[in-house]
C-alpha cells in the first residue's frame, strides 16, 4: 500500500503550518488524497508534489488562485513545473544581484555626496540584469573575429539571418539581412546607428511566423534565459538554420583546467546547477556541438577571454562587462580579486600556470551548436 504522511510531518517537513495545510484543503488547492481510520488527512506522495509546486509558486510571490490554475494545468507535467520553476528563480536571483549592484552603485554615489534621482532609485527594483549591467557592456564586449569567421561560416549561404539576445550587436554578419531580438532596453539602445532593427522580445516567444528566417544565430546569451531549451526550440521553429554559441555546463573538466574558477572562483559552479545538459541543449535544435577554442588575445571580453592575461580581471571596466561577477555577489567578487592581486604580486600565479604561457589557445567548455 502507498505510503502516506500526516498532516503534521508534512507542515514540519515543508516548513509550514498545519493550519496553512488546512486552509488549502479548504480552498480546494490541495486535497490529501485520504484519510486515516481516525479521519485524520494523509498526503500521497502526489500530494506531497502538488505541495512542493504550491509552496514554491508561493515564494515566487504568486497569489493562491493564480497558483492553482498553474498546478491544475493539464499540459504542464512534473518535469515542466520544475523547468519552469527553475526559470523563474534564476530570474529572481538576477533580478536580487541585479538589485544588489545598483543598491551599491547608490552607496558609492551617496559616499561622494552625489544622490540618485528618484528615477533612478525605482528603477533598480524594476531591473533585469542587463537593465542593470549592460551600460557597461561595450567597453570590452566586441567581436572576436576569429570566433565570427566559425559562426558565419556556419550560417552557411543565409541571406536573412535572426540573432537573438543581440545585444549591442556584436557578430552580426554585415553581409546578410539581419534582425535582432533583445529584451533589455539598455542594451537595445547601445546599438551603434546603422546596426540591424531590434525587436524587444525574448526568446522564449519569437514574434515570428515558421520558418521566417534562412538562420538564426545566438551568442553568450543561452545561459541567461530563463528557459534554454524552450528558446532553443523557438530560434528551430522561426528559422531553417540555428548556430549558437554556448558552454557545456557539464564539462567540468574545463572549470578545474580554468584557474579562475578552480583558484579564485568555486562559486562560479553555484551559477550552473540544474543548466540544462549539452546534450538536452543540441536536441533541442537537433544540431551538433562543436568546440570553440578561446584564442589567447581574444578581443571579445566574456568571462574566460582573458586567461592568459590575468591582470585583467583585477581591472573594474573587465569585470563590470560580464554578468558572471555581478551573480556571484560583491563578497565572492572581492575575495576572488584580492587573492588574484597577491598572487599575481607574488608570482604565485605564475609559478602555478606557467604552461599557459606556450599556449595560443585554450578548450574552456564554450562550444558552437550548429543544426
Ligand atoms: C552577454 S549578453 C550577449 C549579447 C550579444 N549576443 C553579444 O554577443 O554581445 C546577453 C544578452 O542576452 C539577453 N537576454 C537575457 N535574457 C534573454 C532572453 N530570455 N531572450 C533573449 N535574450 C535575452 C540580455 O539582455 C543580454 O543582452
Amino acid at each position: 500500500m502507498e505510503e502516506h504522511l500526516t498532516v503534521g510531518r508534512v507542515a514540519e517537513l515543508a516548513g509550514v503550518s498545519v493550519r496553512t495545510l488546512h486552509h488549502y484543503d479548504e480552498i480546494g488547492l490541495l486535497e490529501p488524497s485520504t484519510r486515516t481510520l481516525a479521519g485524520h488527512r494523509a498526503y500521497s506522495a502526489g500530494d506531497v508534489q502538488r505541495l512542493r509546486e504550491v509552496l514554491a509558486y508561493r515564494r515566487l510571490g504568486f497569489g493562491l488562485r493564480e497558483i492553482a490554475a498553474l498546478v491544475d494545468d493539464p499540459a504542464t507535467d512534473a518535469v515542466a513545473h520544475l523547468r519552469r520553476l527553475r526559470g523563474l528563480l534564476v530570474d529572481q536571483r538576477d533580478r536580487a544581484a541585479a538589485m544588489v549592484t545598483a543598491i551599491d552603485r547608490e552607496l558609492e554615489a551617496r559616499a561622494r555626496g552625489i544622490r540618485t534621482t528618484p528615477e533612478e532609485q525605482l528603477k533598480a527594483f524594476g531591473a533585469h540584469l542587463y537593465d542593470a549591467i549592460g551600460s557597461a557592456y561595450p567597453a570590452t564586449r566586441r567581436t572576436e573575429p576569429r570566433i565570427a569567421a566559425r559562426m558565419w561560416e556556419a550560417l552557411g549561404d543565409a541571406r536573412t539571418v535572426l540573432n537573438v539576445g543581440a545585444g549591442t550587436g556584436s557578430y552580426e554578419p554585415p553581409d546578410r539581412v539581419v534582425t535582432a531580438v533583445e529584451p533589455s532596453a539598455v542594451m537595445r539602445a547601445q546599438r551603434p546607428v546603422g546596426a540591424a532593427p531590434c525587436v524587444a522580445a525574448a526568446a522564449e516567444s519569437l514574434p515570428f511566423d515558421d520558418k521566417s528566417f534562412d538562420a538564426a544565430m545566438a551568442v553568450s546569451t543561452v545561459h541567461h534565459w530563463r528557459d534554454p531549451v524552450a528558446g532553443l526550440r523557438e530560434m528551430r521553429r522561426v528559422a531553417r538554420r540555428v548556430v549558437v554559441f554556448t558552454y557545456d555546463a557539464d564539462d567540468t573538466g574545463w572549470r578545474q583546467r580554468f584557474w579562475l574558477t578552480r583558484d579564485y572562483l568555486p562559486e562560479f559552479a553555484d551559477l550552473l546547477v540544474g543548466w540544462p545538459s549539452l546534450a538536452d541543449l543540441t536536441h533541442a535544435i537537433g544540431g551538433r556541438a562543436e568546440p570553440l577554442l578561446v584564442p589567447w588575445d581574444c578581443a571579445d571580453g566574456f568571462f574566460e577571454a582573458y586567461w592568459r592575461r590575468p591582470e585583467a580581471y583585477l581591472d573594474e571596466h573587465v569585470r563590470r562587462a560580464v554578468s558572471v561577477w555581478t551573480r556571484v555577489g560583491p563578497q565572492a567578487e572581492r575575495r576572488a580579486v584580492s587573492a588574484l592581486r597577491e598572487d599575481l604580486s607574488s608570482g604565485r600565479w605564475a609559478e602555478r600556470n606557467r604552461d599557459l604561457v606556450a599556449l595560443d589557445t585554450a578548450e574552456l567548455g564554450l562550444r558552437l551548436l550548429v543544426a
